[in-house]
């Protein structure tokens, strides 16, 4: 089976091509035009799709060695995410299967950040995976192929948009959680405890709290201390703030692992690049003796590898899709 993957949900826009279980090619063209708004605007990031969809396509052919008409499936993100985003990369598929005759596949972004951990590596089922990324905050029970029970999710903010939003209050550029995460290492994480929301409850979570916490706090402190005290201690705010929604999320999973039984735990999303959440689900596992698995960096943030990927996935089980395939913004449960 040779699948082209193409994603473009978001800011990323991405394409890859993968042949009977090897990934050929992995190219993202990354749209830097949202940094100095602080966060995505939907309607440039749907022209910057538009822009660089059709090179970025031919960029992952041409690496892989490919041609379009020697491939089987297109397999591409048709939800959630942003519509008019979606649609650049839905209809580009379209086109593409059309022209050359291939089968279509549509894949749920959120499955594939599951489904990325199956690039290089083979986890058994049934699984835990922690979904943490820009948009969604979630722990899927994966007892099969392709059936996931949502067990726990975010009431507000996903954990991706509190490490964004609270930078933001800091001063980092946008996405700030990158940064947020190099200033987290050479900071003190106990420096000051900032709240975690639902901790004793259940297994959603809830990150808006913390936003108006540091803002309060940041506040408070210019007042009382200055600029200069700030500034100084940059980095073991950061730590603190990485400590308050690391430590939750780990939290929820422990609770989530002792729910379930499950003895194989994933990590997905652009969050697990994060190295304090790494540290820590490293930590929770080794105690458990349970089998963590953790994509590599370039497949924990958006890309199309994990698209194809699923694709390959559903491809073998025969779910294909035809030209009717339509787009959702939201997750579909
Ligand atoms: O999965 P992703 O690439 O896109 C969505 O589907 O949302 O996740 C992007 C999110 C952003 O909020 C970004 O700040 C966050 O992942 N992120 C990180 C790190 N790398 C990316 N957050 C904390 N630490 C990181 N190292
Ligand atoms: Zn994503």
């Amino acid at each position: 089976m040779k699948i082209l993957g193409i994603e473009s949900s978001c800011d990323e826009t991405a394409a890859a091509v993968y042949v009977n279980g090897e990934l050929l090619s992995n190219v993202v063209a990354s749209q830097s035009i949202h940094e100095k708004y602080g966060g995505v605007v939907p309607e440039l990031a749907s022209r910057a799709h538009q822009k660089s969809i059709s090179s970025t396509v031919r960029q992952a052919l041409e690496e892989s060695g490919y041609r379009p008409d020697e491939l089987d499936a297109v397999a591409v993100t048709n939800g959630p995410g942003l519509m008019g985003a979606l649609l650049v990369g839905l209809s580009f598929a379209k086109g593409f299967c059309l022209r050359h005759n291939l089968r279509l596949i549509g894949v749920n972004h959120m499955d594939a950040h599951i489904y990325a951990n199956f690039i290089e590596d083979k986890p058994e089922y049934p699984m835990l995976s922690l979904v943490v990324s820009g948009g969604h905050t979630q722990i899927v029970h994966v007892t099969e192929p392709f059936e996931h029970t949502i067990l726990g999710k975010t009431r507000d903010d996903a954990a991706g948009e509190a490490f964004d939003k609270t930078g933001k209050l800091l001063g980092l550029p946008y996405p700030a959680g990158p940064v947020m995460d190099r200033y987290a290492k050479e900071g003190n994480p106990k420096f000051h405890r900032f709240p975690q929301a639902l901790l004793n409850e259940g297994l959603d979570f809830s990150f808006s709290g913390l936003k108006t916490s540091v803002l309060y706090y940041l506040e408070k402190v210019r007042e009382e201390e200055g600029e200069v005290y700030l500034e100084k201690h940059l980095k073991d705010i950061c730590a603190s703030v990485s400590e308050a929604i690391t430590g939750v999320l780990v939290h929820k999973l422990n609770r989530a692992i002792d729910q379930t039984g499950c003895r194989t735990i994933l990590l997905a999303g652009g969050v697990s690049a994060n190295s304090m959440l790494r540290e820590k689900v490293m930590k929770l596992c080794d105690g458990k003796n349970l089998s963590l698995h953790i994509p590599k960096m370039a497949y924990c943030t958006d890309n199309a590898a994990m698209i194809a990927v699923t694709g390959f996935l559903k491809a073998k089980r025969g779910e294909f899709d035809d030209l009717s395939l339509k787009p959702y913004a939201t997750q579909q449960v």
